[in-house]
């Protein structure tokens, strides 16, 4: 090995342990996403890209998700282009933006519209997937080691360009292997080759990994093993049950499968991280009605044990109960990353909590190219505070240092535990004004001391050591400021009805403030 590739391979994108999560890598800085992820199909043209990109500055992005397709990269077997590819990192480069790349090949959506047509004409040698009542569909079956040949090949081409073009400057940090994989219209693949698979026993490194984690399982996966007799060896339906459970597993498994091949094939070529994304669902809705067998919190274990290759299993957040995905997919130590959320409505308050409470690796909002007013838009606001203080969060990631916040009328309070006191946090309210809405983050960055950005909520502040006594605890100050390239600049000291006459730290609903808190415990 040469000084050169040692040098460029100690200096690529990756992954590091920090505390209970994981810290990206870049050019040997944390770095934390504040991404956007693009229409499908905007990547496909660079004129169409050109007046986009001031857009994606002007909302205080630091990364573009855009998309790399099969059927573009190669149209031709075994004739790669790349000139698209090329211009994405030339035009992000003069943004100074950095790019995730999604690599829509064999599934986009569980479907495979994707695949070059020489894949799509080819039903013997790419076979398709059946699904119920004899219906084959024009998806690739999983099972095919044959269509995962090709695509793992494609996607090595892709990473072996990505690391000639681009193994020194790094605009691209991570790779999104496949998108929303999983079968739709039944619970698994009926094809002949899955349904012998199915009959036959489950792999053993599947049982071996059930064996050896078996306390650590999520829980509905160790309940239908164990309800199932906690066989060691036998079919699906014999290891976990008759019925949609166990076509979930089967599939899951194969898809982990064909993404490890695809995955390590494109490793072998540049080792960046890379991660798959899930369409959200599970019981008790019908597998089928989702994507079945994607990577979703109910079959992470699945997905763990069959592409270990894989970083990240990341989900494409749009539900209402956006915290509680962000907890599954923080199941089995899984760092949370959100490569899509509503860019609009609640998307720019979850932002907060998703790295406040989660310690998200980042997040992205998907349609970015179609925000109005991007400058002045409520993402813009958001992330405008957010890259100001995305230093201080990415030296407290993972400590049990920082919390984040989602409160609304039917969820008005919330009590947590952060550096050393307890935080009575509710709806900002004073003098008969009641906020609708609140959502920050706080982070404990020394002693006494709080830094929290946000809107609409106020903080409580108790002794932890001494609540059953009602312990007291005061507010020193509060400033509001901001960072001016990394410095804190204080603006206003907040006091009087700004703070509640001492007793609360607030955050005012009229727009995200970054606020400095210093408390004490009286002698
Ligand atoms: C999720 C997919 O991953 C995206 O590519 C896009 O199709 C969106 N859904 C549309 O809402």
């Amino acid at each position: 090995m040469t000084n050169a590739h040692t040098a460029e391979n100690s200096a690529r994108p990756h992954l590091v342990t920090q505390g209970s999560t994981q810290q990206l890598i870049v050019d040997g800085e944390p770095f934390l996403i504040l991404g956007g992820e693009l229409h499908n199909s905007s990547a496909s043209s660079i004129d169409y890209m050109k007046p986009i990109w001031g857009d994606m500055v002007a909302m205080h992005f630091n990364t573009v998700l855009a998309s790399v397709y099969w059927e573009l990269v190669e149209p031709n077997e075994g004739r790669f282009d790349f000139a698209l590819l090329d211009g994405l990192i030339a035009d992000a480069r003069r943004h100074g933006l950095r790019l995730v790349l999604l690599w829509f090949a064999s599934w986009k959506n569980g479907m495979s519209s994707y695949a070059p047509l020489w894949v799509k004409r080819d039903t013997e040698r790419f076979p398709r997937m059946d699904i119920r009542d004899g219906r084959t569909v024009e998806v690739l079956s999983a099972l095919s080691e044959e269509s995962a040949r090709a695509d793992a090949n494609a996607y090595a081409a892709l990473m072996a360009h990505i690391r000639q073009v681009d193994g020194h400057e790094h605009t691209v940090l991570m790779v999104q292997v496949e998108n929303e994989v999983g079968v739709l219209g039944d619970s698994r693949d009926r094809s002949s080759a899955a349904e012998a698979a199915f009959a036959a026993n489950v792999p053993q490194d599947l049982i071996d990994y059930l064996v050896t984690n078996r306390t650590e399982l999520v829980p509905e996966l160790r309940e239908a093993w164990e309800t199932a007799g906690s066989a060691t060896s036998g079919s699906w339906a014999q290891i976990f049950g008759v019925g949609d459970f166990a076509d979930e597993c089967f599939m899951a498994w194969h898809y982990a499968r064909y993404v490890e091949t695809v995955t390590l094939a494109g490793r072998a070529q540049y080792d960046i991280p890379m991660y798959t994304n899930a369409w959200l669902g599970g019981p008790p809705n019908k597998p089928g009605t989702y994507p079945s067998g994607g990577p979703l919190p109910h079959l992470l274990d699945v997905w763990l044990a069959g592409a270990p290759s894989i970083d990240l299993l990341a989900p494409d957040n749009y539900a209402e109960d956006f915290a509680a995905w962000c907890e599954g997919f923080t199941r089995r130590n899984n760092t949370l990353f959100i490569p899509e959320m509503r860019g609009g409505g609640a998307g720019p308050r979850n932002v907060f909590y998703a790295l406040g409470q989660h310690d998200a690796l980042g997040v992205s909002p998907f349609a970015v190219d179609s925000i109005e007013d991007p400058g002045t838009s409520s993402l813009a606001r958001s992330y405008d505070v957010l890259q100001q203080i995305s230093p201080i969060i990415l030296k407290h990631r993972g400590r049990d240092e920082m919390i984040g916040l989602l409160l609304d009328e039917d969820y008005p309070e919330v009590t947590r535990q952060l550096g050393g006191y307890e935080l009575r946090i509710s709806l900002d309210q004073v003098f008969g004004y009641k906020a609708k809405r609140g959502f920050g983050l706080i982070i404990a960055v020394g002693p006494d001391t709080f830094i929290g950005v946000g809107s609409g909520f106020r903080v409580a502040f108790l002794n932890s050591g001494a609540t059953a006594t009602g312990g007291r605890a005061g507010i020193g100050s509060v400033d509001e400021g901001e960072y001016r390239g990394g410095t804190w600049v204080p603006g206003r000291r907040l006091n009087g009805d700004e703070n509640d006459q001492g007793r609360r730290w607030r955050f005012g609903p009229d727009r995200i403030r970054i606020e400095r808190c210093v408390v004490y415990l009286p002698a």
